[in-house]
């Protein structure tokens, strides 16, 4: 792989593209890395969670072609990165704290299914990434911003990446079992891997991590030697 095809100009921020399946740590490993660059992290799956939440909260079936027209219309997403975390506001509020729900995740793994909402929520992607950003998501590397200078793909086992989600959602004070974790992302994987459009796959110049031994800060490490391969 030519990683210097790539090469960013000086004076030129970097973007960086992080995917991956449910649970690997793409979140995690983005503020890592966003970090120690000084550059924002984004997390694409929040948008596509705020997304649902809308969806839920205005009672509207996301199958009805027309009503989820008019409901994108009234959408509006941004992302902010401060002090390390990324937040998320769905029509200027904070939505954060109401993303992580099982309901949330459900709905958005279904809604990620729906041409529409990729292609809205594409520009609202390309906008948050201006400027220089640790991406992460799903389609970044193939779709999103094939342009990003550097691209990765983490991967974990299956085990590995239901704990990781365990820990995560018990540590924000979500109450779910081990079995429950593991069930949501094997089903997650299905759904994410089997749709027509945009499915979950490695670009061809993303570098391959399998993550399930290493730590996030391992993780993150790696990804900026790659960093410092390309960027003067
Ligand atoms: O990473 P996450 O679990 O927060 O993502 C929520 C859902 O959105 C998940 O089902 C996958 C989907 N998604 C996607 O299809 N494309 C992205 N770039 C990001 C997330």
């Amino acid at each position: 792989m030519d990683l210097r095809r790539k090469q960013v100009n000086k004076g030129e921020e970097p973007i960086i593209a992080i995917d991956g399946p449910s649970g690997v740590g793409k979140t995690t490993v983005a503020r890592l890395v966003a970090d120690r660059l000084g550059l924002k992290a984004v997390s694409t799956g929040a948008l596509y969670r705020a997304v649902a939440l809308y969806l839920i909260q205005t009672g509207v079936n996301p199958n009805n072609p027309l009503a989820l027209r008019v409901a994108l219309q009234n959408v509006e997403l941004d992302q902010k990165y401060e002090d390390g975390r990324i937040r998320t506001f769905l029509n200027g509020e904070d939505v954060t704290d109401h993303l992580d729900t099982v309901e949330v995740s459900d709905m958005a793994s279904r809604v990620a299914a729906i041409p529409e909402v990729r292609e809205f929520l594409l520009d609202v992607q390309r906008r948050l990434a201006e400027g220089g950003a640790v991406v992460e998501g799903r389609d970044i590397g193939t779709v999103v911003l094939p342009e990003a200078q550097v691209k990765v793909f983490l991967d974990a086992s299956t085990g590995e990446r239901a704990r990781r989600r365990y820990e995560q959602l018990r540590a924000e004070g979500i109450n779910i079992s081990y079995e429950e974790a593991l069930k949501d992302v094997k089903e997650r994987d299905i759904r994410d891997s089997s749709r027509e459009v945009a499915p979950l796959q490695r670009a061809r110049d993303a570098v391959y991590i399998d993550t399930t031994h290493m730590s996030a800060e391992e993780v993150a490490n790696r990804i900026l030697k790659l960093v410092r391969e390309i960027v003067p």
